[in-house]
């Protein structure tokens, strides 16, 4: 690929993907080219405000233009899987929006295709590439904190009246999938795979969990871990070892800052994010093509799937059971 401008494809044009095109925007060898939504006047809509050449008012007609580079699918779970294996099936590089697929067996398939197709793909798990969670990772990889023995991580925010994609099952709707991913992501990152998970969580009528507490437990180590639509938690994380501990200040997941404690010394660090921070996440897609990889180092196939596997762990400890999972 040469240095000309990256043509991004949009579908689902809902709330994360018009986040996601204003950090585009901030990346100066992106264009956003089309956009694609299941209504076309919503497409048009969105195509003059994000200033994208074309809009299509059906997924297919995004997927089959030969002058897009890579798509970034940002519809509800359920339908990540089906959207990202057409996509890249039509010859696209993908990103496909947290969570990946609804269980484990689905991210499977879903690399598979990459590697069949040889196409690029990547869950959009912005987290990653953030400035301060990957400086505190490289501090972590240097020893700087010890040995890590302990993590407290919870995404929850209180959801009044729960639109339909949060709590229907058929649209993978539940806390655990839709922000419970992301302290069960810092674990995974900075412990990597547990030996033993426990698990409880309360449920809406629907029979998604309204809120889901988790401990993993590793050979030296513990991660208390909580997510919902419940409460408004205070979404600090913090990552304790035996030099010192860090706090990623709230939100956390999306943070500009970190202070390190060591011996009872604070120091604060600042690390703003390009806008939101999903265009970190963006720059890395570009690099990627640019290289001719197909997925990412930092935040690689496999580490899609683990966290998938670590998340259908959590799923059968409360109980919590897709359509998806019987077929
Ligand atoms: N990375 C993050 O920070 C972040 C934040 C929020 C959400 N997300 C992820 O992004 C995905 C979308 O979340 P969102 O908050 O953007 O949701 P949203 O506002 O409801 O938008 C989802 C879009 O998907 C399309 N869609 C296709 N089939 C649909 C269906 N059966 N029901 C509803 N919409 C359907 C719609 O676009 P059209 O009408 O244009 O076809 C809709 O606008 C989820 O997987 C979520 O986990 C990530």
């Amino acid at each position: 690929m040469t240095q000309e401008k990256i043509k991004w494809g949009i579908v689902g044009l809902g709330n994360i993907a018009h986040q996601f095109c204003k950090d585009l925007s901030l990346i100066q060898d992106a264009e956003i080219y089309a956009v694609a939504s299941r209504g076309k006047v919503k497409a048009h809509h969105f195509a003059t405000i994000h200033k994208a050449s074309k809009s299509y008012g059906s997924y297919k007609e995004l997927f089959e233009d030969p002058d897009i580079d890579i798509v970034y699918i940002a519809t509800p779970h359920s339908s990540h899987k089906e959207l990202s294996i057409q996509a890249m099936k039509e010859g696209k590089h993908v990103i496909c929006e947290k969570p990946l697929a609804i269980n484990g067996k689905d991210a499977q398939e879903m690399v598979a295709v990459s590697k069949e197709t040889n196409r690029f793909f990547m869950e959009a798990f912005w987290s990653r590439f953030n400035p301060s969670i990957e400086e505190v990772y490289q501090k972590s990889q240097e020893g700087e904190l010890g040995d890590i023995k302990y993590i407290h991580a919870d995404f929850d925010f209180h959801v009044s009246e729960p639109v339909k994609r949060l709590i229907d099952l058929e649209l993978g709707g539940g806390a655990l999938l839709d922000v419970g991913v992301y302290p069960v992501f810092l674990s995974y990152l900075f412990l990597g795979m547990p030996e033993k998970i426990q698990a409880s969580a309360t449920f809406y009528e629907s029979g998604a969990d309204e809120q889901t507490s988790i401990i993993l437990q590793y050979t030296n180590a513990q991660a208390i871990l909580h997510c919902g639509f419940a409460s408004n938690s205070g979404m600090e994380a913090t990552i304790s070892g035996t030099k010192g501990r860090v706090v990623l200040n709230r939100m956390w997941h999306e943070t500009q800052s970190y202070s390190l404690i060591q011996n009872e010394n604070k120091q604060d660090f600042s690390r703003p994010t390009l806008g939101k921070g999903y265009a970190h996440e963006a720059i890395e897609c570009h690099q990627c093509l640019r290289d001719g990889k197909i997925e990412s180092e930092k935040w690689s196939h496999q580490d899609s799937m683990n966290l998938m596997a670590l998340v259908d762990r959590v799923k059968k400890e409360i109980g919590l059971v897709y359509p998806q999972d019987e077929e």
